[in-house]
């Protein structure tokens, strides 16, 4: 939901929230020059890259690459959205937010989602007494009690009870007198034919579902018998998304920032069960595979690296085949845990306990070795075996856009498998041929998630990247560059995409003070490009006008070398009838003329 909140306001928020005093109340920061340092909070390390500065008002890790403004950390630290981030800020020292300058359906959707968590909180505690001191929750609290949940556990998680009966719930509504259509949109009642509404969860226990700011967005409710279907879950409401919400992320948050882990399991049970077992890093998916937002808010704010738990080989397999190209995109670690066979991670802990399930995760494997070894196991070592083993993991190698980290799983694929090397990389390279050639000309397909073709830092040459990052960190630090730029036309010759975006954004609006960069991270939706410019403004080399000139030739003149040397590697390739060669050396020339025609 895209909030207008005034300029002034934010500056009034941002100035009053100093970023030194709030990230230090979360991260221990020491003086060291004029900014602060300190071990980062979004990755492990041992020597502090964490920096805060206070004269800008940014924080920049040298080490991760994270950065922003105090709404950007809190975002990433707390894995909330913008808009809250900015909400809570305001809160804490008494800002108002001018509700004014929000449009009517804005302010309409402000207050509807907060009269949902309001309810939603009810609802729970509805429930909570249903399952505590009512009769009617007596086989419930057994039922917990035989599958070996504490009383600790099951009040830290807000577990209920929904009653049998057709309108336990809609009376509990009407006696709050609650209108129908917040009533409806908690998707807790569900409209009858005729009119009127029954409750959706009956004679279940029920999972309140909370966010990572602990409101309550959703339920879940299990069966205490054989009954189908076993498991309900909450429609999707105005606050409850499934395929961004993570059942136990609140519980979780702590525990994985601080061991860098986190572990993803699929059951409510399950999550709750290793919670009890002191497993506390632990998230679930709440009946959906995972997705790419899934992951962006674990590795926001949670951990680096996450491990997959599966109760069974083959579901691993789906699940891993699936997810492979999120995680290798958002550079997450990634392992797979597979129990064993008729185990899922509530049995396995309660039957085996909580060192068992950690020597698990010593054994669990990467990503790509997980797909390899379980293909061996399937297709056995025949010839025909290898054979079908390399054409099983065409896809999920395609997949993998970083090609050092292709090559090295390559390499190890085909060390298994005792094949040469390099007949598995043209194996797969006239693969992506086909579903290059498959696509009409460099449209990507709806759901792709190939980066584009500048991002890939196959096609880009890193040693221009590096000048144009202190073209864009000079145009931030010296404005009075900026008409130099203009003239010379620069931005047009730049093969990184991020950064020409940022740099037309600073062309357009210079930044002479605090205020302008604040204005200007927050022109940028995107984290990666916070990030970016956090970095370019925190290394600051201070340049004078004379070596800012000469960085500026420095880099034309590379272009030119570049261009020169394009054309006559062409020309060769063309002599030496090199067709492979040719097409990708044509696809460079023509990507950057494309660059300059924009
Ligand atoms: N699930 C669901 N709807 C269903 C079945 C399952 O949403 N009809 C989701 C639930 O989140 C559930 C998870 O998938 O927790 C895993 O389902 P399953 O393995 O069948 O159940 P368990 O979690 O093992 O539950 P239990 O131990 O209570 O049998
Ligand atoms: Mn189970």
């Amino acid at each position: 939901m895209a909030i207008h909140i005034p300029e002034d306001t934010l500056s009034e928020i941002r100035n009053t929230a100093n970023i030194t005093d709030i990230i230090s109340e979360r991260v221990v920061l020491k003086r060291a020059g004029k900014d602060h340092v300190g071990l980062c909070p979004f990755h492990s390390e041992k020597t502090p890259s964490f920096t805060v500065s206070p004269v800008k008002q940014i924080f920049h890790c040298f080490g991760c690459g994270a950065g922003g403004d105090v709404f950007s950390f809190l975002m990433k630290y707390d894995g909330i959205g913008f808009f809250e981030a900015v909400q809570s800020l305001a809160r804490r020292y008494g800002i108002a937010l001018p509700e004014e300058n929000m449009s009517p359906a804005q302010k309409k959707a402000v207050s509807q989602r907060q009269q949902l968590f309001d309810l939603n909180r009810q609802v729970m505690a509805f429930f909570v007494d249903q399952l505590t001191n009512q009769p009617s929750g007596q086989r419930a609290r057994e039922y917990l009690e035989k599958r070996g949940f504490s009383k600790k556990i099951i009040t830290q998680f807000g577990l209920g009870f929904a009653p049998d009966g057709w309108d336990n719930l809609v009376r509990f509504f009407r006696k709050l007198h609650i209108s129908q259509s917040l009533a409806e949109n908690t998707g807790l009642v569900v409209p009858r034919k005729s009119s009127g509404f029954y409750d959706r969860f009956r004679n279940r226990v029920i999972f309140p579902i909370a966010d990572v700011t602990d409101q309550i967005i959703g339920f879940g409710g299990r069966v205490l018998d054989d009954a189908k279907p076993k498991y309900l879950n909450s429609p999707e409401t105005p606050v409850y998304n499934k395929s961004r919400s993570l059942y136990g992320a609140n519980a979780a948050k702590n525990k994985s920032r601080e061991t860098g882990d986190v572990y993803i399991v699929e059951g409510y049970f399950d999550l709750i069960a290793l919670h009890q077992h002191g497993i506390t890093n632990s998230v679930a998916t709440l009946g959906t595979s995972l997705t790419a937002e899934h992951i962006s808010l674990l590795s926001r704010g949670f951990a680096q690296k996450a491990f997959l738990v599966f109760d069974s080989d083959e579901a691993g397999l789906k699940a891993a085949r699936r997810s492979i190209s999120l995680f290798m995109n958002a550079a997450m670690d990634a392992a797979v845990i597979v129990l064993p066979e008729g185990y899922d991670p509530d049995s396995f802990v309660f039957e085996f306990g909580t060192e068992a399930f950690l020597k698990a995760a010593e054994k669990a494997m990467g990503m790509v070795e997980f797909l390899v070894e379980s293909s061996i196991r399937k297709n056995g070592l025949s010839m025909e075996g290898k054979v079908r083993i390399i054409a099983d993991l065409q896809g999920p190698l395609l997949e993998i856009h970083d090609r050092m980290a292709r090559s090295i799983y390559i390499q190890y694929l085909a060390e298994r498998l005792n094949v040469n090397e390099t007949a598995i990389a043209e194996k797969l390279k006239s693969g992506e041929k086909k579903v290059r050639r498959a696509r009409s000309g460099n449209q990507p397909l709806p759901g792709d998630s190939r980066p584009p073709a500048e991002d890939n830092p196959h096609f880009v040459d890193s040693e221009m990247i590096k000048i144009e990052r202190q073209i864009v960190s000079m145009m931030i630090n010296s404005p009075e560059i900026l008409p130099e730029i203009k003239k010379r036309n620069v931005l047009v010759r730049f093969s990184d995409k991020r950064l020409r975006e940022i740099a037309e954004l600073v062309l357009e609006h210079p930044v002479y003070g605090n205020e302008d960069l604040s204005r200007l991270m927050n022109r940028m939706t995107s984290p990666a490009h916070k990030d970016m410019i956090a970095s370019l403004v925190i290394k600051d080399d201070c340049r004078d006008l004379n070596q800012c000139a000469q960085l500026l030739s420095q880099f034309m003149n590379s272009i030119e070398k570049r261009q020169n040397s394009l054309l006559s590697q062409i020309k060769s390739a063309q002599e030496s009838n090199d067709e492979a060669l040719l097409f990708e050396l044509l696809k460079k020339k023509q990507e950057q003329s494309v660059n300059r025609l924009r």
